[in-house]
């Protein structure tokens, strides 16, 4: 296969906050990108900013709500003969309210997203890069996954898998030089709370959002460096800590005082 190129990190969500970010580091490391995200002009406006750092950025447009199109994304990187050297799965979503009430179609939606292309893109990336035993994975997780999160009971269980799933499967490679790393950031100031409908819950409205930059260079940071994992902040390491200490049950209600509407406290 002609132009093969072997530079690059492939990142999902790369058009906004956190994975936005994280596609700047690489830029300023000087990698190649394939950036994937479904709107087509953000894409564009991306890879604009992108490469003024002097780097070639390809934009793969998929949904990944989609079964299959994950699957898409990796046939059309194997087709251009790029080796991703770097591989970051930041897509993800949340959906907000009492789970009696929120809409089914769209959490089976947020389990494909947020789960299933995790899984699948980490399986055939994956493959790969242990044949080379070269290679790095980064995969979003939360700290949302280490507690029971009341009004977001699915988001906070696709991301309890995440960070598992990630843990196991680099436990699997450690005889290779391949790494996996779980980057648990915690309330951060990005699109997400709109997306996910959250805009009026108590979390949102009274938390002190942290900079998705920050939370970026901590990830990258563990990622190159190789570690298993990053919680990122002081207060959400703490957040964690205590958590691992109560019954999760108390981790529970705790959580659902935090994430409920602001107009249901007193
Ligand atoms: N913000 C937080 O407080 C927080 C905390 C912990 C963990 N996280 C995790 O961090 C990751 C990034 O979130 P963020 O906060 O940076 O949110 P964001 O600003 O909303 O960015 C999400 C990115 O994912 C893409 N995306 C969303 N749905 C997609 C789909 N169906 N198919 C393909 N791409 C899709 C978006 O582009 P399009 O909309 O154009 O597709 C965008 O590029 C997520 O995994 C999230 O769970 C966030």
């Amino acid at each position: 296969m002609e132009n093969i190129n072997n530079n690059y990190a492939l990142i999902t969500g790369a058009t906004s906050g956190i994975g936005f970010e994280l596609a700047k580091l690489f830029a300023k490391d000087k990698y190649d990108l394939i950036i994937v995200a479904r709107d087509q002009d953000e894409l564009e406006s991306a890879a604009a900013e992108l490469k003024k750092e002097g780097v070639k950025v390809i934009t793969i447009s998929k949904d990944f709500f989609l079964s299959g199109t994950a699957f898409e994304v990796y046939d059309e990187v194997k087709a251009m003969g790029i080796e991703v050297k770097v591989l970051v799965n930041d897509a993800g979503q949340g959906v907000y309210g009492k789970f009696i009430e929120t809409d089914l179609e769209r959490e089976l939606n947020i389990i494909q997203l947020n789960i299933g292309a995790t899984v699948i893109l980490t399986k055939l990336f994956l493959k790969d890069m242990v044949k080379r035993n070269a290679g790095k994975i980064l995969n979003v997780a939360s700290i949302a996954g280490k507690v029971p999160g009341p009004y977001q009971a699915v988001y906070h269980g696709t991301k309890a898998f995440v960070h598992s799933f990630n843990e196991a499967v680099r436990s699997e490679i450690a005889d290779t030089d391949v790494t996996i790393t779980s980057l648990l950031p915690g309330a951060t100031d990005t699109d997400f709370f709109r997306k996910a409908d959250m805009l009026e819950s108590k979390m949102v409205e009274d938390q002190d959002l942290a900079d998705p930059a920050e939370v970026a260079k901590d990830g990258y940071d563990a990622l190159m460096s190789g570690k298993d994992m990053v919680i990122s902040g002081f207060k959400n390491k703490l957040q964690v800590a205590m958590g691992n200490v109560l019954p999760d049950s108390m981790v529970a209600d705790n959580m659902k005082k935090m994430q409920e509407p602001a107009d249901k406290k007193e």
